[in-house]
């Protein structure tokens, strides 16, 4: 008798450049159950007021668009694209805007959304500045969270999984640009 190896459904697939990866971290399925919660919670925790909810660009494109979906009050969305100066491999901490909401935010409840959180360097200078507008309210809601390497000055309000100790790919987070369409979430091999 024979014993035709099995590949794993994972390394089949044709989006990934006929990269490996180690393991599915969160499917498609655990991600939705988990957005439809966060929407709920979000739901709730707002009272009146408007609420603007602002992705950071471009990790957040697709948790976002699933969120607001899932969020039964009036909204407005916009977005932030942020870019560290410096060295690439080593967050430095100064970040400045390439795009600067156009919408008010004085006087609005943020949520400012966010696909993962590692050192939370980028988060730190991103709120300080949105502070410094006079929101009504200034919340983070992280897809992910590294919890081991955050030096994060805010509390996340919102947060989807705890995030492994791995590179991470799919459902908006990339490898050089790659994967971000991913319907679920993998760690790179
Ligand atoms: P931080 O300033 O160190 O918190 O950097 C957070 C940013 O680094 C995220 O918005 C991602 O763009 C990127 N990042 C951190 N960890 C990962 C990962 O595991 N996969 C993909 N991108 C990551
Ligand atoms: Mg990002």
């Amino acid at each position: 008798m024979s014993i035709t190896p099995t590949t794993p459904p994972e390394t089949a697939d044709p989006r990934l450049l006929g990269r490996r990866v180690k393991r599915i971290s969160f499917s498609e399925a655990e991600i939705a159950r988990r957005v439809a919660e966060l929407g709920r919670d979000v739901t709730g925790f707002y009272g009146d007021g408007e609420l603007l909810v602002l992705g950071l660009l471009k990790g957040s494109f697709i948790f976002l668009s699933d969120l607001v979906r899932q969020i039964r009050r009036p909204l407005q969305v916009d977005f932030l694209v942020a870019a560290s100066y410096g060295d690439s491999t080593v967050s430095s901490g100064s970040v400045r805007l390439l795009y600067d909401p156009e919408t008010e935010l004085e006087g609005k409840h943020i949520l400012l959304v966010e696909d993962i959180v590692d050192t939370g360097r980028t988060l730190n200078r991103l709120m300080d500045l949105l502070q410094a507008r006079k929101p009504r309210s200034l919340e983070i809601c992280a897809l992910l969270h590294k919890h081991l390497t955050s030096e994060l000055r805010y509390p996340t309000r919102f947060v989807g999984f705890d995030a492994p100790n791995e590179f991470l790919v799919g459902y908006g987070l990339d490898h050089a640009e790659n994967f971000r369409h991913l319907p679920y979430i993998a760690s790179l091999q």
